[in-house]
């Protein structure tokens, strides 16, 4: 599908301001993370795996600091690091699971993992940082479904173990604040409980 290309600014430029649009306010009352295993094809193309990541990186973040990296893994790559974590599967609490887990992360056509990689700052909290990384998650699963595509954002005990994280090339006080898997769900997905807002929101004069 040919779609006209994203718009782009100079520093410094001014915005559109935003527009009532019905169709976004379905498309959020109706946004649903896909079961990471259900993902098949089609994925995005090369081109549009730009646009995903352009939008995806056009998050908040306190000071200017990008204190994130994103790392597109291909099939390949993924097929790769699921045979390494492999060995380190049976040496979780509960093995038989943690190697079933490793599906979610050869699923997808295309996942693309966010890395929290918090900078020295005098001025920003490392949390405000590392919450930037996952503005960069959600923002990223909001273009994959602009684009059409659903999209789940999971993170699983690989993200946590220190040696996966070696295999994964993350180290030096980086966090995996994600893995955004994207593709195709063949079957709707189902509501899952919502919080019932009288419980969660306080409104003050
Ligand atoms: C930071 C983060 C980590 C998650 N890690 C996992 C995970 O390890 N395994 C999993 O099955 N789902 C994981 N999820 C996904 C949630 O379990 C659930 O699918 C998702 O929040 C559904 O929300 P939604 O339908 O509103 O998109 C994670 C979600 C977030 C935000």
């Amino acid at each position: 599908m040919t779609r006209p290309a994203l718009p782009r600014f100079a520093l410094g430029d001014p915005l559109p301001a935003p527009t009532s649009s019905d169709e976004l306010r379905l498309r959020l009352a109706t946004r649903r993370s896909a079961p990471a295993q259900a993902l098949t094809e089609p994925g995005p193309s090369a081109e549009e795996i730009g646009d995903i990541l352009t939008l995806g990186a056009r998050s908040p973040d306190h000071g200017k600091l990008f204190p994130w990296r994103l790392v597109v893994l291909g099939r390949q790559s993924r097929a790769e690091l699921a045979e390494a974590l492999t060995p380190l599967a049976a040496l979780q609490p509960e093995p038989n699971k943690a190697k079933a887990v490793l599906g979610k992360l050869t699923a997808a056509p295309v996942t693309i993992m966010v890395v929290s990689a918090p900078v020295p700052s005098q001025k920003v909290p490392e949390w405000e940082q590392q919450l930037s990384a996952g503005a960069v998650c959600m923002n990223l699963e909001h273009a994959a479904n602009a684009l059409g595509y659903s999209a789940s954002w999971i993170t699983d005990w690989y993200s946590y173990d220190p040696q996966a994280l070696d295999i994964l090339d993350v180290g030096g006080g980086e966090q995996v604040a994600g893995f955004v898997h994207i593709g195709t769900l063949a079957e709707a997905p189902l509501e899952r409980p919502r919080p019932d807002l009288a419980d969660r929101v306080t409104w003050r004069p």
